[in-house]
């Protein structure tokens, strides 16, 4: 019997695991799991694993093994997931890769691929920078790249308040480049190893970026 496939985004902060994520979450009904979103609503409900969380995030740092795979499991256990999950910002370490190995095969699943978004750093400062949500539904926008069709309307659900995120400013990009390149860059040879990686060029065009990467998630998904 097939396993149901869990993908891994793996890439720098503004790479756009996030915006591709959503991409084919839509395109194959995958779940999309990000890390960040799950880390930053226990910050913003203040839960105990929040409020430790939030020094760490704030500096740009990594959040501890121990609270990410908290979340994660819980997460993980959640009934839509069987069918299959895109992870977007996790693993980033390791500690938490080994962890996934384990559990997925106790839930009966695999890896169907990692897949590395390869970017410069030096752009990812200003994608970053430039970048807010709608405060509704979540969809992503950009000052220079990716404005709504009407100025101030989200083009998904016609809200028309945005969000900002407290970490996207120069400072605290360049923290989060230098520990992506610490801890999780090391992942690629990892995911190499067990012959489940793939690149994707992941400057130029997001549509472009998209159709790459719903090749790869074709072949391990359908
Ligand atoms: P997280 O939320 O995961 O942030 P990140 O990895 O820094 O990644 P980003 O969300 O900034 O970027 P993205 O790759 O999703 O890019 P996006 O699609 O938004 O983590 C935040 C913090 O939480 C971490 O620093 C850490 O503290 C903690 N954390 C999370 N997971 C953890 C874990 N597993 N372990 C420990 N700590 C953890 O795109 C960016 C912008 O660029 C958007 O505006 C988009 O529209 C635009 N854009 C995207 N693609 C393109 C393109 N091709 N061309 C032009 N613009 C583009």
């Amino acid at each position: 019997m097939t396993k149901p496939a869990v993908l891994i985004l793996l890439g720098p902060p503004g790479a756009g695991k996030g915006t591709q994520a959503r991409m084919l979450q839509e395109k194959f009904g995958l779940v999309q799991l990000s890390t960040g979103d799950l880390l930053r609503a226990a910050v913003a409900a203040g839960t105990e694993a929040g409020q430790a969380a939030k020094a760490a995030m704030d500096a740009g740092g990594l959040v501890s093994d121990e609270i990410v795979l908290a979340i994660l499991k819980d997460r993980m256990a959640e009934p839509d997931t069987q069918s299959g999950v895109i992870l977007d910002g996790f693993p980033r370490t390791a500690g938490q890769a080994a962890a996934l190995d384990e559990l997925l095969e106790a839930q009966g699943m695999g890896i169907g691929a990692a897949i590395s978004l390869e970017v410069d750093d030096a752009a990812m400062v200003e994608r970053v920078s430039g970048r807010y949500t709608c405060a509704k539904c979540g969809e992503g926008y950009h000052d220079s790249f990716k404005q709504p069709a009407v100025a101030g309307v989200c083009d998904k659900c016609g809200a028309t308040e945005f969000k900002r995120r407290a970490d996207d400013n120069a400072e605290t990009v360049s923290a989060r480049l230098k520990s992506y390149h610490a801890e999780t860059a090391p992942l690629i040879e990892y995911y190499e190893g067990k012959g489940v990686l793939e690149r994707v060029d992941a400057m130029g065009e997001i549509g472009r970026i998209a159709d790459d990467l719903a090749a790869i998630v074709g072949k391990v998904a359908a």
